[in-house]
């Protein structure tokens, strides 16, 4: 298997989710709280794998996720998702996140990426396969 190459052009996909972040969304440094990132990952990659699986899926793991670049209020953040594998009950989900500085240039920065596994569950939570329907 060939390792994946650095990003080096934003996407050219539909992203998942597009959002303005809002001072609401800052930490004490005045950057971007890492937990808002990461909730809209969370949102993207269960957007991703509701293409497989139109019923309830829930987040099992989210991989390894380094924060590469800051935030900044105003800036249009572009979570681009891509279905990596789909296991029996599994659907795993890499995201990317683009984030273009409205008050920095307008430059757009790759600043986060995720591998997340989502697992697609009944009503007691119990794993089904993957498209089940009922
Ligand atoms: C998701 C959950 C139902 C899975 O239960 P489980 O007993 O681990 O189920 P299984 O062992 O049968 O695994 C189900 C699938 O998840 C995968 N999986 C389980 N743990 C995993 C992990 N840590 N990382 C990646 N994949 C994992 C398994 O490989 C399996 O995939 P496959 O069927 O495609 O081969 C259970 O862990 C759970 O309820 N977790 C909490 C989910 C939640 O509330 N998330 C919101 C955040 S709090």
């Amino acid at each position: 298997m060939t390792e994946p190459q650095p990003l080096v052009q934003p996407p050219t996909d539909i992203p998942a989710i597009r959002r303005v972040m809002m001072p609401r969304d800052t930490n004490a440094v005045g950057t971007i709280f890492g937990g808002v990132i990461l909730s809209e990952i969370d949102l993207a990659a269960a957007i991703e794998a509701h293409k497989h699986h139109p019923k309830r899926v829930v987040t099992v793991s989210m991989d390894k996720i380094d924060f590469k670049a800051p935030v900044f209020v105003g800036d249009l953040v572009s979570f681009h998702t891509r279905t990596e594998r789909i296991g029996r009950t599994s659907i795993t989900v890499r995201v990317d996140v683009w984030s273009q500085q409205r008050f920095g240039g307008a430059d757009t920065v790759h600043v986060t990426e995720a591998t997340v596994t989502m697992v697609a569950v009944d009503d007691a939570m119990r794993p089904v396969p993957v498209g089940q329907l009922d």
